[in-house]
């Protein structure tokens, strides 16, 4: 466990929170194996009905912890943020997220793997995974052109460019838009009714819900895994992460 990711079950619904507001809730392995072991266990504890992720008013996440990724970059399907995918893309019980102000990279990546998510109307999501000399990861390479066509998809995840919760709202990536104060008490109101459901009517409609892509979803996490994976020790993604850490814009002319 790790003090960055709080836990708290109010009966039957167990609320992970971000707790790394000092570093804009940017994700160390650290904090991924804490939620990849969260849900696994969620997932087989008849006591918990649904799941919900939460960050701070003023930021959900910024992604990837970036000095960790540069200094011990995640080598293989074992390493914590790949056991956090999967755990989050398989979890067979309801999962929301509230998410407020910028959730950038896997944190617009995990939302695709909630089954309802609130925002705050200071929310802004991101993928830049171009701009880090990166590619998609969660299967949002699959997903997202899913969700919003294929041209918006072109445009988040080429451009990188932050769009916020009204546009969020209008493409399906989010279900309600609320002043950011209320959006962790509305997701918990939504998750506690859900959890006053019948379990299994809940567990069996996500599942025949995500039937039909579940394979799907999981081999392109896979390959996108390996690519993100490999690019990650790649000269362009050294020189986003450096540029990153030393205040200045990367220069890709010669990558
Ligand atoms: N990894 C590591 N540290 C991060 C981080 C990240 N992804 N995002 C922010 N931080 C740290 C900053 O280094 C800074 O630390 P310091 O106070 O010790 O210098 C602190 O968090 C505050 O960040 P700052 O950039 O000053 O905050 P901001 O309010 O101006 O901007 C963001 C917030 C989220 C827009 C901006 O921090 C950002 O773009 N972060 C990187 C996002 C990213 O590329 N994520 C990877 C996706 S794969």
């Amino acid at each position: 466990m790790t003090p960055d990711v709080l836990s708290h079950r109010e009966d039957a619904v167990l609320t992970l929170t971000f707790n790394r507001v000092a570093k804009k809730n940017s994700i160390t392995a650290a904090m991924y194996q804490t939620m990849a072991d969260a849900l696994r266990d969620a997932a087989k504890d008849d006591a918990i009905r649904v799941v919900v992720f939460q960050g701070h008013e003023t930021i959900f996440s910024a992604g990837n912890d970036l000095g960790d990724f540069l200094n011990t970059p995640p080598a293989g399907d074992g390493s914590p943020v790949f056991q956090f995918l999967h755990a989050i893309a398989s979890f067979p019980k309801p999962l929301l997220a509230a998410v407020c102000g910028p959730a950038v990279g896997v944190g617009t990546t995990m939302l695709l793997h909630c089954d309802l998510v609130i925002a705050g109307d200071n929310a802004a999501f991101s993928m830049p995974f171009v701009n880090l000399g990166l590619c998609p990861e969660a299967a949002s390479s699959l997903l997202v052109p899913q969700m919003m066509g294929y041209h918006r998809a072109a445009e988040a995840l080429l451009l990188g460019e932050p769009f916020m919760a009204e546009a969020a709202l209008e493409v399906g990536l989010v279900n309600r838009v609320v002043p950011p104060q209320e959006a962790n008490r509305v997701a918990l109101q939504w998750a506690q009714k859900l959890a006053a459901k019948p379990i299994s009517s809940l567990l069996e409609t996500k599942r025949l819900l995500k039937k039909g892509q579940m394979q799907a979803v999981a081999e392109r996490m896979n390959e996108e895994g390996v690519s993100f994976g490999r690019m990650l020790r790649e000269p362009a993604a050294k020189e986003a992460f450096t540029a990153f850490m030393e205040r200045r814009n990367p220069d890709f002319s010669r990558l």
